[in-house]
């Protein structure tokens, strides 16, 4: 049998959003007991984006966190594949704007991968298989990014499930945090209409029963599939991951799992071996594309020396659907990433926001996304030391972003390839 060339997740780092609102807070405003948002969800707060953040900024964000915290070589990357369901223009890409904000390599294939929750996985896959051929070459590097802002309507039974942030992935040929499997493939799709977002929303249409039921029939079937194609079993993962659209969802998908498996054991097992990865899902809710990896990122990040070496498995799903179960082991030193996630010292800058404040992001959010609504005075500069990036509005069909000076020095400092910047630029 031909040897797998060893690839897989290099370094990973996420962007936690400015404010949250507390589930209770939320709860409070529904009319709802707080207890079916804390326990029947297992959401505490849900991260959200102040006006000037987009889902193009947070990608830059945990890019640029990214570079900084490993001292990557960006002149390396020659792929950067965003994977989001919140594009903000029908044909250009986010990962152009983030190409050109970053300063990455004019070497390197640029695109965005779509399919709902699914996209995160769908660009690591492709990444991942891109590297195995690229080899040893120079640029055989991938940059991943999942971003995304979850938004329902205002009291609807989503709303509690809403979140954002973005996770940035290096993928290559010395994967010191995920070394990938990428012989056994496991995925499966069905067309069905189990949440979507029309052009003109700005909002998901949800039918959450089916959504439910879809995820878990996804589960059940790509978990056979790679059972029975990888021999990989039950006793095998020491880890299993899945797609958190709200935690008590992994929970579901756990007790799936145990129940193909006659296990009986089911709520020991899931303290053991899914409950440690979702400590960030509950603090910043369902982020779409990047939910798996920030379950990913918290297992490695408060797991340090303890997860070292463990084979995990892990559940992607995206609705619509397609879905795909997948394996790789942990590497084998945690400080190779050990303080250079960013979960922790991210959520100890959050600011908890009111209910009334919270309405007001969401108004504001949406008058900036019309065209017109650059004011010439990006709020961004007051926030210059805690952000790099900020989106200011849209003038003349073109969005506008806000860059901090030092992003240029970081680029310079890791060896990527700059252009001059002005302090205010339309990308
Ligand atoms: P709902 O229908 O209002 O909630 O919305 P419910 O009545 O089913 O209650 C939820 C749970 O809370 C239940 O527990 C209740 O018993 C419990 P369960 O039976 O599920 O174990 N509960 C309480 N617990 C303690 N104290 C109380 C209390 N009251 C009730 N007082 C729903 C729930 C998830 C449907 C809704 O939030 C929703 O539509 N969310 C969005 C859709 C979603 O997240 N779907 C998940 C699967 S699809 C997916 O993951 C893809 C997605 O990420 C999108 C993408 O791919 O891009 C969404």
């Amino acid at each position: 049998m031909q040897m797998q060339p060893k690839v897989g997740i290099e370094s990973i780092s996420v962007h936690v959003p400015r404010y949250f609102v507390d589930l209770k807070t939320l709860a409070a405003a529904n009319d709802v007991d707080p207890g079916k948002y804390y326990h029947g969800l297992g959401v505490r707060r849900m991260a959200v984006v102040a006006p000037d953040e987009d889902p193009v900024t947070m990608a830059v964000e945990a890019a640029r966190a990214l570079i900084e915290r490993n001292k990557l070589d960006g002149g390396r990357i020659g792929l950067l594949v965003v994977g989001t369901e919140s594009g903000v223009d029908g044909a250009k890409p986010i990962a152009a704007y983030v190409h050109g904000l970053v300063g990455l390599s004019g070497e390197c294939r640029t695109f965005d991968a779509k399919h709902a929750c699914y996209s995160g996985t769908a660009a690591l896959r492709m990444a991942a298989d891109w590297c195995a051929v690229h080899g040893t070459q120079h640029r055989n590097k991938a940059l991943v990014i999942a971003t995304d802002i979850a938004r329902y309507d205002e009291g609807s039974a989503g709303e509690p499930t809403q979140g954002a942030g973005a996770v940035a992935m290096l993928v290559g040929d010395e994967p010191h945090v995920l070394d990938l499997d990428l012989r056994n493939e496991a995925v499966f799709s069905r067309e069905v209409m189990d949440f979507w977002r029309p052009n003109y929303r700005s909002s998901a249409m949800v039918d959450g029963k089916t959504s439910i039921s879809s995820y878990l029939s996804a589960l059940k079937n790509t978990y056979l599939t790679h059972r029975a194609a990888s021999g990989f079993g039950w006793d095998d993962y020491e880890y299993l991951l899945f797609h958190v659209p709200f935690p008590k969802m992994a929970y579901k998908a756990f007790r799936v799992l145990c129940g193909l498996e006659r296990n009986d054991n089911a709520d020991d097992q899931f303290d053991l071996r899914s409950g440690p990865a979702l400590w960030a899902n509950r603090e910043l809710g369902n982020i779409y594309s990047g939910s798996l990896y920030l379950s990913l990122a918290g297992l490695l990040e408060k797991g340090g020396r303890k997860v070292e070496g463990a084979r995990i498995g892990l559940f992607s799903y995206g609705s619509g659907c397609c879905a795909e179960f997948f394996t790789g082991r942990l590497g084998t030193d945690s400080k190779n990433w050990a303080d250079k996630i960013g979960i922790g010292a991210g959520l100890d800058r959050r600011t908890e926001l009111t209910y009334e404040q919270y309405l007001a992001f969401r108004k504001n959010g949406n008058a900036l996304a019309c065209d017109g609504s650059y004011t010439g005075d990006p709020q961004g500069a007051a926030f210059g030391r805690l952000r790099k990036v900020f989106y200011c509005g849209i003038r003349d069909h073109r969005r506008m972003y806000f860059v901090n000076d030092n992003v240029a020095q970081v680029a310079r400092n890791s060896g990527i390839e700059t252009r001059s910047r002005r302090s205010s630029v339309a990308v």
